[in-house]
């Protein structure tokens, strides 16, 4: 079977062999026939949204059966007055978001793979994405699902109930399973009202102060209001801009110095404004920003987000490379960057490093290379996991396992806990069928 070359990898761009069948259900009774035959005969699948993620875990290996959910993508239902909406697991995120905003509320997962990641992918991966800071990560938006489980089975209606403390929630469980327990087919989702007011700022910092004391002042003064807070080294600002090419230029302050993109929210923009001028304003004097730019419109506010969504392109520059996707506690951001700037140093290898995240959650992520060699991979790799400490850090904060962070694994769960993990797999999936080998090995 000729299966196109996009089903075979995700976003990374790793490929792992050569699958056997593909499959795009366009019911959940065809799905179900389907899983139950594949368990029978226990034969291996790789579930797929819309392959943004960078573990690996969507993308085949040899002899696997892919299933895409592509062609579940409709809405269920939305209940308007409620503020919650049914949508199968397919749907793209930027659809949906639109489609609620039209109705006066909002979706507020985001993420810069909005145009093509699906609702059942963000899910399965329990995304975070920039607005965690305010709404938490997908997790806090899922009232319930339905799902397919490997022998065929069908669990859920969804639970659309905000309080439902009827047993276990198997929503729940599923979510950030990453596709190892069950297909969600349906999913329904707590919106909130969409903010009539959103406005941005760009923040150069002032070498030397800490970017917890900035963060701090933001969330006292800010309150509720503070929807983003992502940071970026100099270097990554420089990239980006140069990637944005037309994007907006950036005043002198900017040059060497940490970035930060913060975003509030509100129900008056001319009232947002003024509080914003002036939580910035005092920075300013007390030395916590050395200088501001403030989007003076949507356009601008994009441009300002262009800059830190420009991902993708920095990471084409410097292929092949290394991802990461760290957690830790804001405070130790600084001097982390810092210890692992000087121990790649120490490698020698000629390697670009940019590290940025979203500092409002303690989800600080690298793109280092290029690591043309195995070997090359496995210093850089050593240079910024061996200074995590274990179990209070973690390898993976929003990505996922998959395939890529399962050696890592044991460095940010215990050993009980994957046992536990493990168990929880045995039991739903038997024949080990539902993508075998991500996350760990049973
Ligand atoms: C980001 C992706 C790498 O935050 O998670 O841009
Ligand atoms: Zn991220």
């Amino acid at each position: 079977m000729d299966i196109e070359p996009r089903y075979l990898h995700d976003w990374s761009g790793t490929e792992y062999g050569v699958p056997a069948a593909l499959a795009r259900p366009a019911s959940v009774d065809e799905l179900s026939a389907w899983l139950a035959g594949h368990h029978a005969t226990a034969t291996p699948i790789a579930v797929q949204g819309g392959r943004t993620g960078v573990s690996g875990g969507a993308a085949p290996a040899d002899g696997e059966h892919i299933l895409s959910m592509e062609n579940l993508n409709q809405v269920v239902s939305f209940d308007r007055k409620a503020g919650v909406i049914v949508v199968e697991a397919g749907m793209v995120l930027q659809p949906l978001q639109e489609l609620v905003e039209a109705e006066g509320w909002s979706f507020p997962l985001d993420l810069g793979s909005r145009g093509s990641c699906q609702i059942g992918g963000n899910a399965a991966t329990n995304a975070g994405g920039s607005r965690v800071i305010k709404y938490g990560n997908t997790r806090n938006m899922v009232l319930g699902l339905e799902a397919v489980l490997a022998d065929g089975s069908i669990i859920g209606l969804p639970n659309q109930l905000v309080k439902n403390n009827a047993g276990y929630s198997l929503a729940q469980l599923l979510v950030g399973s990453e596709g190892t327990l069950g297909v969600m087919t349906k999913l329904a989702l707590r919106l909130v009202p969409r903010p009539a007011a959103r406005l941005c700022a760009l923040l150069a910092m002032p070498h030397g102060v800490p970017l917890d004391s900035l963060l701090h002042r933001c969330r006292q003064e800010l309150g509720g209001a503070l929807s983003a807070f992502e940071v970026m080294w100099p270097e990554y600002v420089q990239a980006a801009q140069a990637a944005c090419g037309e994007g907006r230029a950036l005043p002198d302050g900017f040059q060497g110095r940490r970035a930060v993109l913060a975003e509030v929210e509100g129900d008056c923009e001319a009232s947002l404004a003024g509080r914003l001028e002036q939580v910035l304003a005092r920075a300013c004097e007390d030395g916590l920003v050395h200088d501001v730019v403030l989007s003076a419109s949507g356009k601008d506010a994009r441009q300002l987000w262009q800059i830190r969504e420009s991902v993708g392109e920095i990471q084409a520059g410097i292929r092949p490379y290394a991802g990461f996707d760290l957690g830790m506690p804001a405070r130790d951001y600084d001097r982390y960057v810092q210890q692992a700037r000087d121990r790649l140093a120490a490698t020698g290898l000629p390697v670009q490093a940019y590290f940025f995240g979203h500092a409002g959650d303690g989800n600080l992520h690298a793109v280092i290379g290029p690591c043309h060699t195995s070997q090359a991979r496995q210093q850089v790799e050593a240079a910024l996991y061996d200074l995590l400490p274990r179990y209070t850090t973690t390898v993976t904060a929003e990505h996922g396992v998959g395939r890529k962070k399962k050696a890592m694994l044991a460095r940010a769960r215990t050993g009980a806990d994957i046992a536990a993990m493990a168990a929880i797999k045995r039991a739903l999936d038997p024949a080990n069928i539902l993508n075998r080998g991500r996350i760990f090995d049973v």
